[in-house]
C-alpha cells in the first residue's frame, strides 16, 4: 500500500485557504515543494518502486503534447481536454488541462491532485505529478492505451468488441477492487461519488484503472454519511443521494452497480424511449431477471460467449447493489467476493474437469479414442457457452 504520509495531508486545506488568501499564489513553487517532500519522504521507496515521482516543466509538458496539439486530443470531459504525450524520456503520458479557471475548477483540480496523491492501487489510475501556474492547470497521469471502458461498450470501439467475457468479468473486479480500497484501505477513506463507464480506462492488458477524482471526497474517521450538494452523473446517482444529497460509500456502490450492468448488456444507463420517456438500466433488466431470461440480458455482440452462471449471478450483485435502501446494499468489499467467487468456481470446475480428463485419457484404448476426444469437446464446448 502506498503510504500516504508522504504526501501533506492537510494539502487540500493548505491549497484551499492560500487560494482564498492570494488568489496569485505560486502554484508552480507549491507544486515543487510537495514533490520535494515526496521525493525526500519517498528516496529509499522510489528505488523500489516502478513508480517514480516526476516534476514537470510547462515547456516539458507542452514538448510532450505538441502544444496541445488537436491530434493528441484523447478525451475530454467536464474538467477539460485529455490529451496524449510523450516525455523527452519516451514514456508515454495523458495531460488533463483546465478548461476555464474558475473556483470550481480551481476546486476540483486540487482535489483530484490531493486525492490522487494520497492513493496507490493497481486498480487506480497513477498520477505522474501536476504543474499549476498562472492560469494553467495540469494533472499527469499514466496513459492508458486502451482508453477509457465506455469507447469499448458504446463508443468508435464497441464495433471491434475488444471486451469478451472474461475480459469484462476481470474489468467488473478490477474497478470493484479499486473501490474498495478508497473504501475501506485509504485513510481517510474516499468516496469517489462519479463511478462511470468514461471514468474507468483500461491499461494495455485491459485492466480496469478507477479515474477522474474531481468530485471524490474524504471521509473523516467515525463519519458514516454526509450531506452534501450532489455531483456526479444522471442515470449513475443513487436515489438517496440525488434526492437529498446523502453521500456515503454506498452511493459508489449503487453506481459500481449500474456500472456493472453496462458492462454486462452494453445497454446505457438511461435510455430515452420514443416519446421522451426515460428508463434506466435496472427497469430495462428487471422484467428478464423475473423470467429467469438472463441470455436476454447479455451484450448481443458477445454472440452468446458467456458463461451463464457467471452472467446470473453478475445481474444478481448488481441488482444488490442497486437497492432503493442504502442500507440493504452490500460493502464494496463483499461484492468483490462475490464477483471474484462465481468466476473463481467455475474456472476450477473447468480446471477440475479438463483433469478428470486428462486422467481418463491416460487409460484409454485405442477404440474409445475417439468417443472420448468428442466427450471432452462436447464438455469443453459446454462450459465455453
Ligand atoms: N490516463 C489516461 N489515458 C488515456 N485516456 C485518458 C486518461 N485520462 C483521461 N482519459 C480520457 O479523457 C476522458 C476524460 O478524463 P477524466 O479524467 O474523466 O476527466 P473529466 O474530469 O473531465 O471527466 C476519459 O473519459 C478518457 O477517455
Ligand atoms: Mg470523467
Amino acid at each position: 500500500m502506498y503510504a500516504s504520509s508522504c504526501f501533506h495531508t492537510t494539502f487540500l486545506g493548505y491549497l484551499l485557504s492560500s487560494l482564498q488568501a492570494a488568489k496569485t499564489m505560486n502554484w508552480r513553487r507549491l507544486c515543487c515543494c510537495i514533490y520535494q517532500e515526496k521525493e525526500d519522504g519517498n528516496k529509499e521507496n522510489n528505488k523500489s518502486r516502478d513508480y517514480p515521482w516526476e516534476i514537470y516543466t510547462l515547456k516539458e509538458i507542452l514538448h510532450a503534447t505538441n502544444n496541445f496539439h488537436n491530434d493528441n486530443k484523447i478525451g475530454e470531459g467536464g474538467f477539460g481536454s485529455v490529451y496524449w504525450g510523450r516525455t523527452s524520456k519516451g514514456v508515454e503520458i495523458a495531460v488533463k488541462r483546465l478548461k476555464a479557471m474558475s473556483a470550481k475548477a480551481e476546486m476540483e483540480f486540487a482535489v483530484e491532485v490531493e486525492i490522487l496523491g494520497r492513493v496507490r492501487h493497481k486498480n487506480l489510475l497513477g498520477l505522474r505529478g501536476f504543474y499549476a501556474s498562472g492560469d494553467e492547470r495540469l494533472i499527469v497521469y499514466d496513459y492508458m492505451p486502451n482508453h477509457c471502458l465506455i469507447t469499448h461498450l458504446h463508443g468508435q470501439l464497441a464495433a471491434d468488441c475488444l471486451l469478451d467475457w472474461p475480459r469484462r468479468m476481470s474489468i467488473a473486479i478490477g474497478a470493484a477492487e479499486g473501490l474498495a480500497y478508497l473504501h475501506h484501505e485509504a485513510n481517510p477513506h474516499i468516496i469517489h461519488r462519479d463511478i462511470k463507464a468514461s471514468n474507468v480506462l483500461l491499461d494495455a492488458n485491459f485492466q480496469a484503472k478507477v479515474a477522474d477524482f474531481g468530485f471524490a471526497k474524504l471521509i473523516p474517521d467515525g463519519v458514516t454519511h454526509m450531506t452534501t450538494r450532489v455531483k456526479g452523473t444522471l442515470g449513475y446517482l443513487a436515489p438517496e443521494y440525488a434526492m437529498w444529497g446523502k453521500v456515503s460509500e454506498s452511493c459508489d456502490v449503487y453506481s459500481f452497480g449500474i456500472l456493472l450492468l453496462e458492462i454486462i448488456s452494453a445497454k446505457k444507463p438511461l435510455e430515452k424511449l420514443p416519446g421522451g420517456v426515460k428508463r434506466d438500466i435496472v427497469q430495462w433488466i428487471t422484467p428478464y431477471v423475473q423470467k429467469d431470461a438472463f441470455d436476454h440480458i447479455a451484450d448481443p455482440r458477445l454472440k452468446g460467449k458467456f458463461d451463464r452462471a457467471e452472467l446470473k449471478s453478475a445481474v444478481m450483485v448488481a441488482l444488490k447493489c442497486t437497492d432503493s435502501n442504502p442500507e440493504i446494499r452490500p460493502s464494496i468489499l463483499e461484492v468483490v467476493e462475490w464477483l471474484k467467487g462465481s468466476v473463481g468456481r467455475r474456472r476450477k470446475e473447468v480446471t477440475n474437469i479438463e483433469h478428470m480428463l486428462e486422467e481418463d485419457g491416460d487409460n484409454e484404448t485405442d477404440t474409445d479414442l475417439e468417443g472420448f476426444r468428442m466427450a471432452k469437446s462436447e464438455v469443453r464446448r459446454k462450459w465455453a457457452r
